[in-house]
């Protein structure tokens, strides 16, 4: 029996790689960048199966270029990269890798909020530097977590999982969320709801966790900037457009906000002019998920996912259920 085709966008650990090479006829992109568009176009010609990254965009174009396609396996929680819409038009399942990245975005979030507000990545230079002279009382002043309040704008999984670290670190937490918790809920979390722009001038610490989408986009704009105001802080390891980058190095660049903690940017990779001059910014390089073991889950996640599909079953995460009426043969 001939074994299905697959396109494996970029090289995945190991493990679950051998497992899809064993199921399926797989075709993996071992070169150390991203297939171009023509490359990708081409590549899922004959493919029953297409396994991707948050940096492949799938659109109507690719999945016409396409016609055999069952699955877009997104090895990512997030799938703003993906046309969901139109994958559900032609019957074509589209599978995400929630859960299994939780915690290490949740870490990462919190990384970058303790590391802009004690000031570790400047200090870290200052201390190489040879410039240091010793302990000084009014060094390189911070600001205080433990007492802060901390605005959640987003509050799914990896929202909860930033609220359960700020009631270690003894931080007041509030939420704003599309909908809101039962009450047991969130007196089980420790948190408060407040209408977003209440969160926003209430907060010390402000660090977004919801979906890329249209309806998100500049959530964060010049506006809710200057209600964090001159003392706040913003993290954001959701999605890039979720802030509007440009007012946002102004804010920085004018200290009309004390800082930010960065890991995605409107513009991947690319940062807004200015944005990487700004000390009172720490920016990484879209790392939410990027352990060994996190990785390693999320490839075993999109592995299964993919070849539940075209083993004929549901898959384990499906960003589309409602196209099982309608499946592509
Ligand atoms: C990464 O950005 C993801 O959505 O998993």
């Amino acid at each position: 029996m001939t074994r299905p085709k697959t396109l494996v966008t970029r090289g995945l650990v190991e493990a679950p790689l051998a497992r899809l090479r064993a199921g399926t006829d797989a075709t993996v992109n071992l070169a150390d960048r991203a297939l171009s568009r023509a490359e990708l176009l081409a590549g899922v010609r004959d493919v029953e199966g297409l396994l991707c990254m948050v940096t492949d965009r799938i659109d109507a174009e690719l999945l016409d270029a396409a016609p055999r396609l069952r699955v877009v396996s997104n090895h990512a929680v997030g799938y703003d990269n993906v046309d969901v819409a139109a994958a559900t038009e032609r019957g074509i399942w589209v599978t995400n890798t929630p859960d299994v990245l939780t915690e290490d975005t949740a870490d990462l979030a919190f990384a970058l909020l303790l590391a802009v507000s004690r000031r570790v990545v400047e200090g870290d230079a200052f201390a190489r530097s040879g410039e240091w002279g010793g302990w000084e009382p009014l060094q390189m002043l911070g600001s205080s977590v433990a007492g802060a309040t901390l605005g959640l704008v987003g509050f799914g999984r990896i929202g909860q999982a930033v609220a359960r670290r700020a009631a270690a670190f003894g931080m007041r937490v509030l939420y704003w969320n599309r909908t809101r918790l039962p009450a047991g809920e969130e007196a089980a979390l420790g948190v408060a709801y407040a209408p977003l722009n209440e969160l926003l001038s209430a907060s010390r610490f402000v660090s977004v966790h919801v979906a890329g989408a249209p309806e998100t986009r500049h959530l964060i704009d010049a506006a809710a900037l200057q209600l964090i105001g001159p003392g706040g802080f913003l993290i954001n390891t959701a999605r890039g457009a979720v802030v509007d980058e440009r007012a946002l190095v102004s804010a920085l660049q004018e200290g009309r906000i004390a800082g930010a903690g960065l890991d995605v940017y409107e513009n991947e990779p690319q940062l807004t002019p200015g944005l990487a001059d700004c000390r009172n910014a720490v920016l990484t390089p879209h790392l939410g998920s990027s352990t060994v073991e996190t990785r390693t889950a999320m490839g075993d996640l999109a592995v299964d996912n993919l070849l539940a599909v075209l083993a004929g079953q549901p898959p384990l995460h499906a960003v589309n259920p409602e196209v099982a009426g309608r499946l592509r043969r």
